[in-house]
């Protein structure tokens, strides 16, 4: 059953997988949904509980996933299904890597649609399409960009197609090259947008509104979304960072790894909540206003800004790029998966991924136009997808990655892996033991029990 691990291609030079994994974490996660999230589940507390969960479960989790892809040279299921039987263990846990692939390939779905607002944005930004208008009139904007289903088929299908050829092209020359300027130029386009928010008015209410901890103001709900939030923005338990931990040169510490892409990862979403919470105070508007936030507000900072014209056209680039390198992420598992056990070319395994994820694409993307009402319990396709993965199969698969790191695995294999010191080792299994799993078990609980009553 289990094939012997082939020697695999490898990130070229040093920088290689931190730029790659680093690419995959930043995106439209930390500019466009955390913000949202944080608006609308009240601010402060959902901050807290997002910053302490990634600490507690995202930081060892993403530890775990480097290491299962690096030991076991595959896609998620063929890495787990080595390194479990490495451990004289039955391969039942590849399910895990099962529920990951899923999971990256379902979020891609409504990513690649939020992805084309960006990339529609930029195409305002450049062609006037944004100037001169207020509060309302961006709402409507946003309104009409999302009516018309050729028009936002358009972009989502632009995404698609663009995400599909960078991949197609292969592990170094697509993926490694772009992630190099794109980081820096979001961060020195969010420290702009922070700076006018600093002499624009708003900026102490955005401050105290994101980091002032109310303890009241957050629900289990919000609890659950902040967890699911951490695993979404790190890109785990999702294929994408275990995969890319596949391409990993044996000697790259681990641990070092998963701080810095950790650490960049929440500067950027603490930076973009920054960027973003002024504009929505000095306007008025509301911080729950929902997935249109930053589409309704930004754009209102670009207008009153000086060389705002210039600034935005460049930031809805970076965002662009953000959303890219991000969305390639999410496919490598499949198409590694597919190139390793169905003997397909990488580019016959990225179009045939494509044209499902196109399908399944669009019919998110119709969520905001014509299948406005194809809802079930409330919600729709998009809202699925999203929901689905965020607050269940993510979680989940992060309890199933710690619980099978801390328990089922030869502790020497990982040990090996990591190259830690004794102390820093017995930290790492004391959270995948015990703080990751508990926490996540705790949340999820509370969570279910007021669904309940
Ligand atoms: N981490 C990415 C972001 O914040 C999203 C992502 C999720 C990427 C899952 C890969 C896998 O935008
Ligand atoms: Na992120």
């Amino acid at each position: 059953m289990t094939t012997p691990a082939q020697p695999r291609t490898q990130w070229l030079g040093r920088w290689g997988f931190i730029l790659a994994a680093t690419g995959s974490a930043v995106g439209l996660g930390n500019i466009w949904k955390f913000p949202y999230m944080t608006g609308e589940y009240g601010g402060g507390a959902f901050v807290l509980v997002y910053l302490a969960c990634i600490l507690a479960v995202g930081v060892p989790v993403m530890m775990t996933e480097i290491a299962l892809g690096r030991r076991g040279r595959g896609s998620p299921v063929d890495a787990i299904r080595r390194v479990v039987t490495e451990s004289g263990r039955t391969s039942a846990w590849s399910l895990l890597g099962w529920m990951a692939m899923l999971c990256g390939f379902m979020i891609l779905s409504f990513y690649v649609v939020v992805a084309g607002w960006a990339f529609s944005y930029l195409w305002k930004m450049l062609s006037g399409g944004l100037a001169g208008s207020g509060v309302e009139e961006m709402g409507a904007i946003f309104g009409a960009n999302n009516a018309n289903p050729f028009n936002l088929g358009f972009w989502s299908t632009l995404v698609t197609l663009l995400t599909m050829l960078i991949v197609g092209k292969g592990v170094q020359k697509g993926i490694e090259k772009s992630v190099s300027w794109m980081m820096p130029g979001m961060v020195v386009m969010l420290a702009i947008l922070i700076l006018y928010g600093v002499f624009s008015g708003g900026f102490g209410q955005a401050v105290h509104f994101l980091f002032a901890f109310n303890a009241g103001s957050l629900s289990s709900e919000g609890m659950l979304a902040a967890l699911g939030h951490a695993f979404f923005t790190l890109s785990l338990a999702s294929g994408a960072i275990l995969t890319y931990g596949s391409y990993l040169p044996a000697r790259t510490s681990i641990a070092r790894t998963t701080l810095s892409v950790a650490l960049a990862d929440t500067v950027v979403a603490l930076m973009a909540g920054l960027a973003i919470f002024p504009v929505i105070f000095a306007n008025g508007m509301d911080p729950g206003e929902g997935p249109g936030l930053i589409f309704m507000s930004l754009p209102l900072a670009f207008q009153a800004m000086p060389l705002g014209t210039l600034f935005g056209i460049l930031f809805f680039i970076m965002l662009s790029m953000a959303a890219l390198t991000s969305s390639i992420s999410m496919v490598e598992a499949t198409v590694s998966w597919l190139c390793d056990n169905k003997g397909l070319s990488r580019r016959t395994a990225s179009w045939s991924t494509g044209i499902v994820l196109w399908l399944i694409s669009t019919l998110a993307m119709l969520s905001f136009n014509v299948g406005a009402d194809w809802t079930l319990a409330g919600k729709h396709f998009f809202d699925w997808l999203d929901y689905l993965t965020s607050r269940w199969m993510m979680p989940l698969g992060g309890l199933g990655m710690a619980l099978l790191a801390g328990f089922v695995l030869k502790n020497a294999i990982m040990r090996e892996e990591f190259g830690l010191s004794g102390p820093v080792y017995a930290l790492w299994l004391f959270m995948v033991r015990y703080v990751s799993p508990l926490g996540i078990v705790v949340i999820f609980i509370d969570a279910l029990g007021v669904a309940e009553v």
